[in-house]
């Protein structure tokens, strides 16, 4: 046995082991790492592939990251889509056989922003109810920090599944990415509070940003795995033309790392659900595929109207952005197919953390 098949053998891996995993450049090491990932989710997942349509409904945000394109003080259009045309992407996806959606938007705490997602929820639990999904389709947030009473109003209306990364575990470079009233411990306050509140919990972070090591990345993993994360989506970081945290991104470098941290997490934590991330997508037009070699078993291509999706661009050339919905799907479908898996129809999913059936 080589040295890496060793470490990959072991029952459980420690920070050590996932800094040398992390660290591989040699293409024969890369290939057992990735054959070990892929067959640990074979294991525990099957050959099945669950995609989610992701619905972009709003760039407004109160933020300020400063990563990312769509902050607030970058010079963009601000939309905001109708509760109707919200409903409308989630049938559409229904349709499709998508069984479940995500809602993504900037980060606001106002009334009128979360009374409006929380009835939202609501009509398109009622609104997506056929015989598969019997009750409507499944619905993951992902909008930011909120409270402890709104996550709970979030889950009573019908959400089961939220999505707040980390970005990074390591609390000096957070003081970096984001003003000085975004704190990290305020984000892990946000993370246990959605578990409270009852949802299935994921989160991630962005691979190659700047002054990030490999050390950093490798305690990421175990900060999944410690706070007992269900879901994990990591994806490089990519620039935008209104971050301010864009000089030297070496894109080829941070599209690898991230399949490494696909690989890592998945042989590190059990029955998790992890993103083949749009931004890999980004990268490489077989990115996703990519991915679900690496060990990911989920993938949320956009299910924004066309007309409206032009506003949301997290990092520029960001994928599917000029195709429809059903483009979009097919294009994940293709890729599901081609990394040999198998796409799941009208189920929600979810991962297998906490079920006990591991
Ligand atoms: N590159 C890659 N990912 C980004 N995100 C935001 N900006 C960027 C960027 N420039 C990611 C963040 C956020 C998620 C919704 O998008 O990790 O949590």
């Amino acid at each position: 046995m080589t040295e890496i098949e060793k470490i990959l053998s072991k029952d459980r891996l420690e920070v050590a082991d996932f800094e040398r995993i992390l660290s591989i450049e040699d293409a024969e090491e890369l290939e057992i790492l990735r054959s070990a990932a892929f067959e640990k989710c074979e294991r525990e997942r099957g050959d099945r592939v669950f995609l989610r349509g992701l619905i972009e409904f709003s760039n407004v945000c109160s933020c300020d990251c400063y990563y990312c394109g769509i902050r607030c003080s970058a010079p963009v259009e601000r939309f905001e889509l109708s509760r109707e045309k919200i409903l409308r992407a989630a049938k559409i996806s229904a349709k499709s056989g998508l069984g479940s959606i995500v809602l993504q938007s900037g980060e606001r705490r106002d009334e009128k922003f979360i009374s409006k997602l929380v009835d939202t929820i609501k009509i398109i639990k009622r609104g997506t109810i056929t015989d598969v999904p019997p009750q409507g389709v499944g619905i993951t947030l992902s909008v930011g920090e909120q409270s402890l009473v709104t996550y709970e109003r979030f889950f009573e209306a019908g959400a089961h599944r939220y999505l707040l990364r980390i970005e990074t575990s390591n609390e000096d470079l957070f003081r970096t990415l984001k003003p000085r009233k975004q704190t990290f411990e305020s984000r892990v306050r946000a993370l246990e509070d959605l578990k409270k509140a009852g949802f299935i919990v994921g989160t991630g972070v962005m691979v190659g940003l700047p002054g990030q090591k490999i050390g950093d990345l490798a305690n990421d993993v175990d900060f999944f795995r410690s706070i007992g994360a269900d879901m994990i989506g990591s994806g490089p970081y990519l620039p935008s033309e209104n971050a301010i945290l864009s000089e030297s991104i070496d894109v080829k470098r941070n599209f690898e790392l991230s399949l490494k941290m696909i690989a890592c997490t998945r042989l590190a934590l059990r029955g998790v659900n992890i993103a083949a991330t749009s931004a890999l997508e980004t990268v490489s037009n077989r990115g996703r595929e990519i991915g679900f070699r690496f060990g990911a078993n989920v993938a949320m291509p956009l299910a924004t109207p066309k007309s409206s999706k032009y506003g949301y661009e997290l990092y520029s050339g960001k994928a599917g952005v000029n195709s429809t919905p059903e483009e979009n799907f097919k294009l994940a479908l293709d890729e599901i197919t081609a990394a040999g898996r198998k796409f799941e129809p009208n189920v929600y999913g979810d991962p297998l953390t906490g079920t006990g059936n591991l």
